[in-house]
C-alpha cells in the first residue's frame, strides 16, 4: 500500500514501526526497507523480506547527532568532523557498537552502521518514532538481494508487493547509497563510494581517506560491495562511446532488443535493428546518479536483453556511479 507521506501517514509509518512492522521508507539517496532498529525481531523480517543474509549487517538511521550514543560506544575525532560536516545527508559512518544494542541489525559485527538522512519524510518519520521510544530505524535498500535499488515508492512495491506500507516522499534526490566510511580502524576506509566524495570526506577531516582492499585486515561484510550487486535481469555491459557506435553498426539489422545509455544518441545508420532503445547518459555526475537505477529498472521492463553503457571518466565525482555501474555488470 503506497501512502502519499501526510502527516497522518506518517504518524501511522511510525506506529507501525513501534509495533514491530515493516515499512517503505523515501530518503535522498534510495528508497528503505524500514523497522525498529532495537526490536530483533522486526529486523530478522527485513532479512526475510529482502531474501538477504542474516550476517549482512543493516545501517541504523537516527533523526540527529543526539542519538548516535543509543548505538555507538565511541566516535572518533575525525568521524565527529565527519558528522559535523554532513549529517543529515547522504554519509553512513561504522563505528564501534554499544553492546547488546541492535545486535540483529548489526548482523554479529561489534560495530554499528549510522546514517542521519536529510529526506524531510525521513526526518519526520524518525522524529516522529524518537517520541515513540524508537531511536533508530535499520533500513537496506528495499529491494530484492542483489537487484537494482529502488528510487521510487512504485519501484518498492514492484519488489517488495502491495502489502507493505509504503511512504511516497517522490522522486530520490541522490539515486545512489550513501557513500560509507568505516571508523573503526583508526584512519576513514572507504567502504562504499556514492554522492558525498572521497575528496569531500578527506576536506572535512583531514585525513586521509583509505581503501578497503589496501587494508590486510579482514573486512566486514556489506552487501554494496559485493563484485556483483545492483544488477537488473538484462546483462549490463560497459563500453567506451567508441565501441558502442561501432559495434552497433557491426550488429546492423540484428540489433534487437537492446538498451544503451549513452551521452550521444547512436546514428541512424549505425542502428540497423528496430529494437535499440537508447536513453540519454547526463554528463554531469550527480545528474547521472539521479538516473542510473532508474534507467536500468526502465529497460528491464522494456524487456531488453542487454544495456551497453557508456562507461564514465575515472574522476572522482563519478566515483559512485561507477561503481555501481562496474558491480551491476559483473
Ligand atoms: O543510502 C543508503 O545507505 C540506503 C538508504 C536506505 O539509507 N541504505 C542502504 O542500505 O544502502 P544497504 O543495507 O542496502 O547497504 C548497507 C551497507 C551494506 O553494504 C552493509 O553491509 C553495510 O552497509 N554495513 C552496515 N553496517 C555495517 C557494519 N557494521 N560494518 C560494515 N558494513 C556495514
Ligand atoms: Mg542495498
Amino acid at each position: 500500500m503506497i501512502l502519499i507521506a501526510s502527516d497522518a501517514a506518517i504518524a501511522q509509518a511510525a506506529h507501525a514501526l513501534r509495533e514491530g512492522e515493516l515499512v517503505g521508507l523515501p530518503t535522498e539517496t534510495v528508497y528503505g526497507l524500514a523497522a525498529n532498529a532495537t526490536d530483533d525481531a522486526a529486523v530478522t523480517k527485513i532479512f526475510v523480506a529482502k531474501g538477504r543474509p542474516a550476517d549482512h549487517p543493516l545501517i541504523v538511521h537516527v533523526a540527529s547527532a543526539s542519538q548516535v550514543p543509543v548505538f555507538a560506544a565511541q566516535v572518533p575525532d575525525f568521524a565527529q568532523a565527519l558528522i559535523d560536516a554532513f549529517w543529515p545527508g547522504p554519509l553512513t559512518l561504522i563505528l564501534p557498537r554499544q553492546s547488546g544494542v541492535a545486535t540483529a541489525s548489526a548482523g554479529g559485527q561489534d560495530s554499528i552502521g549510522l546514517r542521519c538522512p536529510s529526506h524531510p519524510v525521513a526526518q519526520a518519520l524518525l522524529h516522529a518514532c524518537a517520541t515513540l521510544g524508537v531511536h533508530g530505524v535499520s533500513a537496506p535498500s528495499a529491494n530484492r538481494f542483489g537487484r537494482v535499488s529502488p528510487t521510487t515508492a512504485a519501484h518498492v512495491q514492484s519488489e517488495l508487493g502491495p502489502e507493505l506500507l509504503i511512504l511516497d516522499g517522490g522522486d530520490c534526490d541522490v539515486g545512489i547509497e550513501s557513500t560509507i566510511i568505516d571508523c573503526t580502524r583508526g584512519e576513514p576506509v572507504m567502504l562504499r563510494p556514492g554522492h558525498i566524495t572521497r575528496v569531500q570526506i578527506e576536506a572535512a577531516c583531514g585525513r586521509v581517506v583509505l581503501d578497503q582492499n589496501a587494508l590486510s585486515q579482514a573486512a566486514p561484510r556489506a552487501s554494496g560491495t559485493l563484485e556483483s550487486h545492483y544488477a537488473p535481469r538484462a546483462k549490463v555491459r560497459l563500453m567506451s562511446a567508441a565501441d558502442i557506435a561501432h559495434k552497433l553498426h557491426a550488429l546492423g539489422p540484428h540489433s534487437n532488443n537492446l538498451g544503451v545509455w549513452s551521452v550521444v544518441r547512436p546514428q541512424p545508420e549505425d542502428v540497423g535493428g528496430a529494437g535499440v532503445l537508447w536513453r540519454a547518459q547526463p554528463q554531469d555526475a550527480e545528474k547521472a546518479a539521479h538516473k542510473l537505477f532508474s534507467v536500468l529498472r526502465e529497460l528491464d521492463a522494456q524487456g531488453v536483453q542487454q544495456i551497453w553503457v557508456e562507461l564514465p571518466p575515472d574522476t572522482p565525482d563519478w566515483e559512485g556511479v561507477r561503481d555501481r555501474l562496474q558491480r551491476s555488470a559483473v
